[in-house]
């Protein structure tokens, strides 16, 4: 990957972005400039900018089942062949993702989430002995003890410096799986082009989060698996080494 310095990477983006979301969205884009991560996530929630009918809590397309599962198969099959027994599943979203992973893999599970009101309707609704959430901001709050962490198309919808800190976060977990909206190196003009948290992600702006690429440079371990989507983007799962502290 070519070596861009941070400074560029994050200037000319960030405006790019926020034009390209104005003309897109019109007048029900929800300007996330100054607005915290829960504040943004409960309004696309609230005011379903994923999709879902007027009062549902749906987090996207992406959470479908025709997409999902080769991902439920490669988590499912990593949990029995490595003895994991507890799971957190940061940024889990309406648990339609979470919640197939449960049933085929049998293990304990915690998601954690930042949308106050998704997390009491999953508590309420999914909430057993095995299977319970939490309401945390995992770029900034102790996040709970897991043999594996998943992070599933949540650090697409991140600034970089949103990235790094949810990373730092997660350094005590021994083993990650990450999912994100990438493209294939062709159709990529630059991996980690910067943006603004919120509903979009950088596949708009022909970027994607490659962790394995700068600034993060993460060693990605393996391509656990890849779905194509019909627009020839790709949901991909990664697994990492533990501990993917990187320099701040
Ligand atoms: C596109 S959804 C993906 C949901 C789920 N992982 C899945 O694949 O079905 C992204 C989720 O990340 C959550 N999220 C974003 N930033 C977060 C943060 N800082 N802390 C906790 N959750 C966050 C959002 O609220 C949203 O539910």
């Amino acid at each position: 990957m070519r070596r861009i310095p941070d400074w560029i990477r994050g200037l000319v983006p960030l405006w790019l972005a926020d034009a390209y979301r104005r003309l897109r969205h019109g007048r029900t884009w929800f300007d996330p400039r100054g607005r915290s991560v829960r504040i943004v996530f409960t309004e696309i929630y609230r005011r379903n900018l994923w999709g879902g009918h007027p009062g549902e809590l749906y987090s996207g397309p992406g959470s479908e089942l025709a997409v999902a599962e080769p991902y439920i198969r490669a988590v499912t099959e990593y949990i029995h062949s490595h003895g994991i027994r507890s799971v957190v599943d940061l940024g889990c979203g309406d648990f339609r993702v979470g919640r197939e992973v449960v049933a085929a893999a049998g293990v304990r599970y915690c998601g954690v989430d930042v949308v106050p009101e998704l997390i009491e309707r999953n508590q309420e609704a999914f909430g057993s002995e095995l299977v319970r959430f939490a309401c945390q901001d995992i770029t900034r709050d102790s996040l709970p003890p897991a043999d594996l962490c998943l992070i599933r198309q949540v650090l697409q919808h991140l600034s970089n410096a949103q990235i790094r800190a949810v990373l730092q976060n997660c350094s005590h977990y021994s083993g990650l799986i990450v999912t994100e909206h990438v493209l294939p190196e062709d159709k990529m003009i630059l991996p980690n082009l910067d943006i603004r948290h919120g509903v979009e992600t950088r596949v708009e702006i022909g970027s994607a989060v490659v962790l394995s690429a700068l600034p993060f440079d993460l060693p990605v371990v393996e391509v656990l698996c890849d779905v194509p989507l019909p627009d020839g983007s790709i949901i991909r799962t990664v697994r990492l080494n533990g501990s993917p502290a990187t320099p701040g």
